[in-house]
């Protein structure tokens, strides 16, 4: 069993993004910018946000925080979301997910210019992804395929399956692997049969939100498992269940692990597994500051062809 090492391939794409910054400053006089809009008080948000606004400012990004509290209407998101679109030095939008409730979030996603949408949430880039002619892709599962090809890992042809089918990562990861010719099976809390249909696949791709869900006996021997969920182990009972004695002296040091969905004794079964944390995680974020570059370029090349 090999790991793939997340933060490794992060940080030799993130100086690759580095260089590409410092050309279009020198070569363009144009600077990257992203706007990030972040709505309530959620600490995990709040941890999110100042980490991508960190690596933003690390890479030579020019980021901005638009912060709302939790009694903030669509209304007031979509207005500050319009002034961003029409604003040139803003090349990217980004809405920190889960807005409050009662917020539609699609009411908020709608309103972003696809071509400053840097989780490429908007319909318009999920449509164009689903026709395989994407042009920004949602990070997590762009990562996922950073990682894969980093490792020659090819999914052509393979029986990949993702669990979890939400439309940041599960939807549009399935697109993406059909797209590079994995045969896909996305599944969701109501598969039937997911153990055996996990048994099946040389490709696992775990991104439902429930630690220790995918067990060593739903694994097909010598699969490649990526596993993209996040928990804080807090409780003893919890890290008992979820994580590896090997960790224990941490976990008290520290009072939490994080672990992932796919349960540790699992990983010996499999050929290759990202871990959790180092694993997508680095990555997702590492793509966000990919995109932005990208949404940059994109309007430079566009502005070009209007003159
Ligand atoms: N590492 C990273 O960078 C990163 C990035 C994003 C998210 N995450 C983590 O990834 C996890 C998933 O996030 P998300 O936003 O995609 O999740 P989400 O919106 O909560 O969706 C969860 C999905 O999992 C499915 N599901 C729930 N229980 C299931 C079960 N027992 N069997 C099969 N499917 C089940 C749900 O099915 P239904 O549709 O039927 O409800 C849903 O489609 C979370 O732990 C999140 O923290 C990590």
């Amino acid at each position: 069993m090999a790991v793939l090492e997340g933060r490794l391939v992060a940080e030799k794409i993130q100086e690759e993004i580095r260089l590409e910054i410092e050309r279009l400053k020198s070569e363009r006089g144009v600077v990257p910018g992203l706007a990030v809009i972040m709505a309530g008080d959620d600490p995990a948000s709040r941890s999110y946000v100042s980490s991508k606004s960190r690596l933003a400012e690390k890479l030579g990004i020019r980021s901005e925080l638009v912060k709302f509290s939790a009694g903030v209407t669509a209304a007031e998101i979509a207005r500050v979301i319009a002034e961003r679109n029409a604003d040139p030095q803003t090349h990217a939008i980004l809405v920190q997910m889960p807005l409050p409730r009662p917020i539609d979030p699609w009411q908020v996603i709608d309103c972003i210019d696809p071509e400053k949408d840097v989780d490429a949430f908007h319909p318009y880039n999920q449509g164009l992804i689903l026709q395989n002619r994407g042009r920004i892709f949602p990070c997590t599962p762009l990562g996922i395929l950073r990682i894969l090809d980093h490792y020659s890992i090819d999914p052509a042809g393979m029986n990949a399956v993702v669990v979890g089918r939400s439309f940041l990562v599960g939807k549009p990861m399935a697109a993406m692997l059909t797209n590079r010719h994995a045969t896909v099976a996305l599944c969701h809390s109501r598969t039937q049969g997911l153990p055996a249909i996990l048994r099946e696949a040389g490709l696992v791709v775990a991104a439902l939100g429930k630690p220790g869900f995918i067990t060593v006996d739903m694994v097909k021997p010598g699969a490649v498992l990526v596993d993209v969920g996040i928990h804080h182990i807090e409780k003893e009972a919890d890290f008992e269940k979820f994580c590896p004695r090997s960790l224990h002296d941490a976990f008290k040091k520290k009072g939490s692990v994080i672990t992932g969905d796919i349960h540790f004794q699992a990983f010996a079964k499999a050929a290759h597994y990202t871990p959790v944390p180092g694993g997508v995680g680095p990555l997702t974020v590492t793509m966000l500051m990919h995109n932005t570059v990208e949404l940059c370029k994109r309007a430079i090349s566009m502005a070009n062809d209007k003159r």
